[in-house]
């Protein structure tokens, strides 16, 4: 069994203009075989829905991304080639969940079989308890919109931090789902590739 991986703390005070991100943010589909540092991970991974605010008794904490009545039912797992982690918030670390690599089933185009860092964006049903939220046409919307959030989010520190991004909809959820040993009211919305290019 891997153990858990703690991620430095992300590197809040890292200067990249914004709007350079936005002129440079592209999806890349060529990979090298350099593995992205553990800080870049940390770093991305903050990015992509880290906590900005803690909760406290009354109200929830928040992240950089929104969703929809602050439902945070996106949950990113981590696929490496040591096996499937799962992005805890709080505080800032990856749980170990499986020791499988997963890797090659990240998207089903050939040249994604060689994808050097997968992750997958996992809608939480359970986490959708407004009642705004809790029909089904309302939970897919959101889900939908909400990973589009997290993953924008990941492209933009990938376009200041040098790295290839490609998200991908051509994804066999089903098998995915099974190899990831998921639940029925866990649902894979989109995946996306992060590397070196
Ligand atoms: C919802 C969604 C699904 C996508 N699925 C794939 C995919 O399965 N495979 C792929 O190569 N690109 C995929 N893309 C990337 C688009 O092809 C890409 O964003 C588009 O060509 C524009 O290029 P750009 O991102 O470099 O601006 C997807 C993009 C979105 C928003």
């Amino acid at each position: 069994m891997h153990p858990n991986i703690k991620l430095p703390d992300p590197q809040l005070d890292l200067d990249f203009p914004l709007m350079k991100a936005l002129a440079s943010r592209r999806s890349t589909r060529r990979w090298s075989d350099t593995p992205v540092s553990e800080q870049d991970l940390s770093n991305l991974l903050w990015a992509a829905c880290g906590m900005t605010k803690p909760g406290n008794a009354r109200t929830k904490s928040k992240r950089t991304a929104p969703s929809a009545c602050n439902s945070q039912e996106i949950r990113v797992y981590v696929l490496l080639k040591n096996g499937v982690f799962l992005y805890h918030e709080e505080p800032h670390e990856l749980i170990h969940m499986l020791a499988e690599d997963l890797r090659e089933h990240i998207g089903t185009q050939k040249i994604m079989k060689s994808a050097p860092m997968g992750l997958v964006f996992v809608a939480d049903l359970s986490r959708m308890t407004s009642p705004y939220v809790r029909n089904k046409e309302a939970q897919r919307f959101s889900a939908w919109v909400d990973t589009g959030y997290i993953s924008q989010n990941v492209y933009l520190y990938c376009a200041a931090a040098n790295l290839g991004s490609v998200v991908l909809g051509l994804v066999d959820r089903d098998k995915l789902h099974a190899l990831m040993q998921l639940q029925d009211h866990e649902k894979i919305v989109l995946t996306q590739i992060v590397g070196h290019y």
